[in-house]
């Protein structure tokens, strides 16, 4: 009898806690984020991909990269200096902070690049303070920030197209120093207030894409690898610069402070720290260029 009663008073209970349940641990099984039972290393039991053999990001070593600098030839650019033709969209995705690229004519071909890769969007990943936030280190340093400039072939129908294949996909990714004040981050940080919740959108002044690069883009360490956030698809041509761009510790509070991964409605939670921890690198080799002492 009084069991009964436990159990419809549990029963009651579990409807009632339903929503919030379904809220927190994701109703369709799809949830994922950076900490705790959705964190990283539970990614792979809704996305079978991310225990692959060949994931991103990795620790670069560079005593056992491959210097290889005949196949690591500099690539052409194109439409990176033009603000022209473009539209650009600023997007609080709940995960990181996205510029989306409409219009096809930025992307990169030649040299290194295996065709001719369309620019899609550019994100950035980064950390609650300054130790942290590079999904890739180098020699084991981490950086504050890391910005991913995502293109897809140009022989796919689009991005979503190309997004699974295993040539669908090379991704430039640059790593940030605290330093002086960045006055071509402020074409996005100006933004962020207009920004601060999951799924808000807005439509900024385009700008050349080219003012955010470091000046030397010829040297740079070249991997296959994968998404670094779930489906963790192994479509990526991953290239990460020497050369580092630099963001002031104003600027970086920006981004730890104004914008959320929640809705008005739920508890505000920033978006830092938003980095996948290195993955094993099992048979694959790191191909890098030398440094040059000319920077
Ligand atoms: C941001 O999203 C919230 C709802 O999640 C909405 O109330 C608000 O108007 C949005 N802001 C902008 C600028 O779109
Ligand atoms: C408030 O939260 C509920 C989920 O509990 C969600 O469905 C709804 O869209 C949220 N409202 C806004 C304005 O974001
Ligand atoms: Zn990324």
């Amino acid at each position: 009898m009084i069991l009964l009663k436990c159990m419809k008073m549990l029963h009651v209970f579990a409807i009632l806690l339903l929503p919030y349940l379904h809220q927190a641990f994701g109703g369709a099984g799809n949830e994922w984020g950076y900490e705790g039972k959705i964190g990283p290393n539970r990614w792979h039991i809704n996305f079978p991909h991310c225990a692959g053999f060949r994931q991103s990001p990795v620790s670069i070593r560079m005593n056992k990269a491959v210097f290889n600098s005949d196949w690591l030839l500099p690539f052409e650019m194109r439409g990176y200096d033009s603000a022209d033709n473009i539209n650009l969209h600023l997007e609080n995705t709940g995960y990181t902070i996205q510029v989306n690229i409409k219009g096809r004519s930025i992307y990169i071909t030649d040299g290194s690049i295996p065709g001719t890769y369309i620019a899609e969007q550019f994100h950035f990943h980064w950390g609650r303070v300054d130790q942290r936030g590079s999904e890739h280190d180098i020699d084991g340093m981490y950086f504050p920030m890391e910005m991913h400039i995502v293109h897809y072939n140009a022989k796919y129908m689009d991005f979503n197209d190309a997004l699974d294949k295993e040539d669908g996909l090379v991704v430039l990714a640059f790593l940030f120093e605290i330093g002086n004040h960045n006055d071509q981050l402020d074409h996005l940080i100006s933004h962020f207030s207009e920004i601060p919740y999951r799924d808000n959108v807005t439509l900024i002044e385009s700008f050349a894409l080219r003012e955010f690069l470091p000046k030397k883009l010829d040297t740079y360490c070249r991997y296959s690898g994968s998404l670094t956030t779930p489906p963790c698809y192994e479509s990526v041509q991953w290239f990460i610069f020497y050369e580092t761009i630099e963001i002031s510790e104003e600027q970086l509070r920006a981004f730890r402070m104004d914008v959320h991964q929640n809705h008005p409605n739920e508890t505000i939670r920033d978006i830092s720290d938003d980095f996948r921890p290195p993955q094993p690198l099992y048979q694959r080799n790191i191909y890098c260029s030398r440094k040059s002492d000319d920077n």
